[in-house]
């Protein structure tokens, strides 16, 4: 097997009665076969181990991987906290809501959940503003020809951010090359030396929460400007605990961080897609030629089955967020396993993504999965996004703007007679954690 395993560790051994996925590198542990190749390194678990085994992520530890269906429900589970994510990149994720549980969790999303509901997004005209910004990007690729995928959709995803937190669209790629170190912070070595990851991750934590603190300042100055980061701070500056800045900052990168890799990386894979699959391309364009425009409210997305169905199918085949970490705060029952109290727990949402168990031949990419189907969608048929108490705060505002890209995509690129094509192998270079994401090389041609 040619997987990023190291020969050298072969050794089978249990913890708490539950198997050790062997091949774990000294330090970095599993972490370049999760990286690098994490489809096939669960099946290979699976398959050797069962459906319980313990993973070693580096510098994380180690977390009990269960691919039985049961811990989806996980997510749900009220004695399962979510604590260890600030534990897991306490420079990231510290004292933000993603990594709170119980009370404090829900204040601190109530404040800013309504903004990003349907009501809250078409209140801020969220739609028109993104329609003008996606469609000024797909016309600049339809005039350059050729374009570096994932860079290109990086760019536009920051880009919309900004413009929905009302801040200023300067220095964007400066803010691009930040963010990339600022990720590496969950899988980088423990060793606080210049030039390495944990050295220039934090670094780059500072340069973003500086410039995050100055526009919450900005923010109460002119507190008649719109745009999501004034409404966070005025609403917070008016309630009776106020939180503090540094607070206030940390949930503000949270939101940049949760909205920019996944989105950029679906809206990618959307194009890749579309790129080597001409059927699907075609149905697309019938579609947006048939509506003529590019949707501006919530209540238009019904009117675009197809794009809708590309949406879905783009991320369940290709989930942004491929794994999430949990602690067990009391003996649970998981499957046919008892996992004491106290155990880390990694919930793979890639393989219940990408099973066979949800859905038939799994692998292809299917848009009659969701165009033929009758029933509402349930939590599962989302789970890309979790579920229960953390489940994203962002989904409708991702599903409104990958309808937008897509339809704009198909309407320029076909009123100059072009369509999408690949110029690179999709297999090289992708990536699974700690954000999922095609290879940075890709390029896609428009002719
Ligand atoms: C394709 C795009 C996206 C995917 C696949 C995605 C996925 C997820 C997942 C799986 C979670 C659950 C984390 C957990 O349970 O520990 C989550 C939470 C979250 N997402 Fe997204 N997300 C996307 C886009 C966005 C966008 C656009 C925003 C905001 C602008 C956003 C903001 C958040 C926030 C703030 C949370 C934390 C919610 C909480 O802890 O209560 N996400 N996302």
């Amino acid at each position: 097997m040619d997987m990023l395993l190291n020969p050298l560790n072969r050794r089978h051994r249990l913890r708490y009665d539950i198997p050790v996925l062997p091949g774990a590198f000294p330090l970095v542990g599993h972490l370049p076969a999760i990286v690098c190749d994490l489809p096939r390194l669960l099946r290979h678990a699976e398959r050797t181990l069962g459906s319980h085994f313990w993973m070693n992520f580096g510098p994380a530890g180690y977390m009990m991987t269960c691919v039985d269906p049961d811990a989806f429900a996980l997510l749900r589970h009220k004695d399962v906290s979510s604590a260890l994510i600030e534990e897991i990149a306490p420079d990231l994720f510290g004292g933000t809501l993603v990594a709170q549980d119980g009370i404090a969790h829900r204040q601190a999303r109530d404040a800013i959940k309504a903004a990003f509901l349907p009501k809250g997004l078409t209140h801020a005209g969220i739609g028109d503003l993104f329609a003008s910004v996606i469609q000024a990007r797909v016309q600049a690729w339809r005039d350059l020809g050729e374009v570096t995928i994932l860079r290109e959709t990086g760019d536009l995803m920051l880009k919309l951010i900004f413009s929905l937190m009302g801040i200023p669209a300067q220095d964007l790629p400066g803010w691009h090359r930040k963010y990339r170190q600022l990720l590496q912070l969950i899988v980088a070595p423990p060793i606080d030396l210049p030039g390495l990851p944990l050295r220039r991750g934090r670094a780059a934590r500072d340069w973003v929460d500086t410039q995050l603190r100055q526009f919450v300042r900005d923010a109460r100055a002119h507190a008649a400007r719109t745009g999501l980061i004034n409404d966070m701070v005025s609403a917070s500056d008016r309630s009776n605990d106020a939180p503090s800045d540094d607070v206030l900052v940390a949930n503000i990168r949270l939101l940049l961080l949760g909205g920019h890799e996944t989105t950029a990386s679906t809206m990618a894979w959307m194009v890749i897609e579309l790129a080597r699959e001409p059927g699907l391309w075609d149905v697309l364009v019938e579609e947006a030629l048939h509506m003529g425009a590019v949707p501006t409210r919530h209540a238009d997305l019904a009117q675009f089955p197809v794009a809708e169905a590309l949406f879905r199918e783009t991320l369940r085949v290709h989930p942004a967020v491929t794994l999430l970490p949990r602690r067990a705060l009391q003996d649970l029952q998981l499957g046919q396993r008892r996992i004491p109290a106290a155990t880390d727990l990694c919930i793979p949402l890639l393989h219940f993504s990408t099973s066979e168990l949800l859905h038939e031949a799994p692998d292809q990419f299917r848009l009659e999965r969701w165009l033929q189907r009758t029933e509402p969608i349930r939590s599962v048929d989302m789970l890309q996004f979790g579920t229960g108490p953390h489940v994203c705060i962002g989904y409708h505002l991702v599903w409104l703007e990958l309808v937008q890209f897509c339809i704009a995509l198909a309407l320029t690129m076909h009123k100059a007679g072009l369509r999408p094509r690949l110029l690179s192998d999709v297999e090289k270079g992708r990536r699974y954690y700690p954000t999922a994401h095609p290879s940075i090389k890709i390029r896609v041609s428009f002719s």
